[in-house]
């Protein structure tokens, strides 16, 4: 079943989104060489409380941390760590998941650590635009695998590997809700999208193979080739005439 939320729910769902938000404006400071990742989530996990909200992947599915942190060939679910530092030339996701009243927002972005070498230049610049290129096909009626064609030929085009292994999700009550929102696709199929739909929308691109392994913690999904990823994601509600994003100011 897929939830049509209204508009008194959207509003929490959207300041749930704005906590997320400011939390990623808070981090994105941090984002220095010699910051340990768990400086970052301990942070996290305070900005987010302070605004009376909770850190959603703590505690999901036995996650042990507040966000996801994860850098260069790590796609997502990196876990913090007071022995992994940021080195000029990383990129670095920081995957943001409040509750707030009752309601989850999630977001993804992927930054830079000083200057970046061009394929993470590349990658970066792209997957970004990949997001808001779907993005552009959500509205009442149109069909969800729209939006995942669109992102699948962008990726392609600009020569990046699409992980399909990890999809966009429906959210709002959970985490994580129907209806799945792969990034990859055809035209024409897919449910059709009904006004009142939240939706996290979330390419996952690599800049090499798009394949995909799971390290030995049983979280961390890196790259099989070694080549960095990135990730940008928003939570939107589907409106008659677009979509709004609800993880923004
Ligand atoms: N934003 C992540 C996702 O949609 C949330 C992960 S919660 C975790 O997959 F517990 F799995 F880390
Ligand atoms: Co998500």
């Amino acid at each position: 079943m897929i939830n049509i939320y209204n508009e008194e729910e959207i509003n929490t769902i959207k300041e749930s989104g704005h906590i997320t938000y400011m939390c990623h404006q808070h981090l994105k400071k941090m984002l220095r060489p010699g910051v340990t990742t768990k400086e970052i989530d301990d942070e996290a996990g305070k900005f987010i409380r302070s605004q009376g909200g909770i850190p959603s992947c703590l505690g999901y599915e036995g996650y042990p941390a507040n966000i996801c942190i994860s850098i260069n060939e790590e796609v997502v679910h990196g876990i913090a760590s007071d022995e992994v530092t940021l080195k000029e030339g990383d990129i670095v996701t920081l995957d943001i998941c409040t509750l707030y009243k009752g309601y989850h927002s999630d977001s993804a972005w992927s930054y830079p650590v000083g200057h970046i070498n061009k394929e993470k230049e590349h990658l970066m610049y792209h997957t970004e635009k990949a997001l808001y290129t779907g993005l552009k096909e959500l509205k009442a009626g149109a069909k969800l695998g729209n939006a995942s064609a669109r992102i699948e030929q962008y990726a392609k085009r600009h020569g990046l590997g699409v992980v399909r292994e990890l999809v966009g999700h429906g959210v709002g009550h959970e985490l994580h809700e129907a209806p799945d929102v792969p990034n990859y696709g055809k035209y024409n199929t897919g449910i059709e999208l009904k006004a009142g739909m939240v939706i996290a929308v979330e390419p996952m691109l690599t800049a090499g193979k798009r394949y995909v392994a799971l390290l030995d913690d049983d979280w961390t999904i890196v790259t099989e080739d070694g080549h960095p990823a990135a990730h940008f994601e928003h939570t939107v509600v589907i409106r008659e005439d677009g979509y709004e994003i609800l993880t923004g100011e």
